[in-house]
């Protein structure tokens, strides 16, 4: 049976993003469950692989993006009992994603409750999850918390801001200035972080006392300004390397950046116990792939109840990826853009 996906041969820009027929379904080894993919997600880190700039892929060309995907088993390989055919599960890919169908390894698959609509649920496996593990994995905030939310009205950024909600946070965030009404939508206090200095914004905010936690994926010397926002035990979680992503820091600034949270939580007594500390999603499945399987099942228990709202800024076919991804360089989305490869 023919069936289409998005196929990349060369590293590049959106033009690199080919809509392709295949004549035969790709069969299940084992282990492996046939997925017929009933939406993917895309975003900032989909346009960083198709780059050729994500540290974590680099080929083989050709290959599929889609970091995401929500969709129905559809064939089980040799050996594999569950989900049974027929289950809707979520899974994390890293590519694979823009597709009709997708081969994945049966035992990352999370069953999608009963009511849950495929588009709003595939926001859950990148943005959500890092957001929600950043805060309870990692920083391990309290209600009550506040937070520093550095990129607030991106995908990662306004997710944070949901759950900051739905977890009883403060949250500040920072953002362009178009974007502070969108920031201040999700009812977090929005800096502008172009107009002035941020650090002295946050200490203006909290009386002088600094925030609990900052996530901060600029990188490079941008670490160094979040965790001036930190109060006295507090904790900066850094995810990403955005400015090297984008070419506005190159390769050793970014390592720097790096370098400095192993400083800082080596020497902490002497920084008021602030620390700081890496958050990657892939690599933090690969060492708890229980604890993914257990997050993911209380956040999309979360959506199915309404305790969390990903907002789906649109619903496009698959032919639609190379304007997604030019839109998502362009930023203000203000949501996930969600393919519907049927
Ligand atoms: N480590 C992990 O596990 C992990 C997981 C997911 C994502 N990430 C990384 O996290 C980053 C964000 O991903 P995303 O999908 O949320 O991207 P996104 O939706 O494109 O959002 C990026 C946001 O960054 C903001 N921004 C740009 N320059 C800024 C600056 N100087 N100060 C503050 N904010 C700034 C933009 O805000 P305005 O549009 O308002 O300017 C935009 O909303 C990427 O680098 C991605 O690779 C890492």
């Amino acid at each position: 049976m023919p069936w289409q996906h998005i196929q990349i041969a060369r590293f590049g820009g959106p033009e690199v993003l080919e809509l392709v027929t295949e004549a035969d379904l790709p069969r299940p080894g084992p282990g492996e469950a046939r997925i017929k993919v009933l939406a993917a997600g895309t975003g900032f880190t989909d346009t960083f692989i198709r780059m050729g700039r994500y540290p974590d892929f680099k080929g083989p060309l050709p290959f599929t993006p889609g970091y995401e995907l929500v969709g129905v088993v559809d064939a089980l390989g040799e050996g594999v009992t569950a989900p049974a055919v027929g289950t809707m599960v979520a899974d994390l890919t890293v590519v694979g994603g823009y597709a009709q169908y997708a081969l994945r390894p049966a035992a990352t698959l999370v069953p999608v409750p009963e009511g849950v609509d495929p588009a709003e649920a595939v926001s859950l496996p990148l943005a959500y999850m890092t957001a929600y593990q950043m805060l309870t994995r990692a920083a391990r905030v309290e209600p009550g918390a506040r937070i520093l939310v550095i990129g607030a009205s991106g995908s990662v950024g306004t997710a944070m801001l949901d759950l900051a909600r739905a977890m009883g946070l403060t949250a500040i965030g920072t953002c362009s200035a178009h974007n502070m009404g969108l920031v201040e939508s999700h009812g977090a206090q929005a800096i502008d972080y172009a107009s002035g200095d941020f650090v002295a914004e946050v200490r203006q905010a909290t009386a002088g006392r600094g925030v609990d936690a900052a996530f901060d994926a600029i990188g490079g010397a941008h670490f160094a300004r979040s965790f001036a926002a930190l109060a006295f035990g507090g904790v900066l979680v850094g995810y990403g390397s955005q400015t090297m992503a984008t070419g506005g820091e190159g390769l050793i600034a970014a390592g720097l950046g790096l370098a400095r949270l192993k400083f800082w939580t080596l020497l902490s007594p002497l920084f008021g116990r602030r620390r700081a500390l890496w958050y990657s999603i892939t690599d933090h499945r690969k060492a708890h792939p229980d604890q993914f399987a257990a997050d993911m099942a209380t956040l999309l228990g979360w959506l199915q109840q309404g305790r969390i709202r990903p907002v789906v800024a649109d619903r496009l076919p698959l032919s639609a990826a190379a304007d997604v991804h030019r839109r998502i360089a362009a930023g203000g989305l203000g949501g996930k853009v969600v393919l519907l490869p049927w």
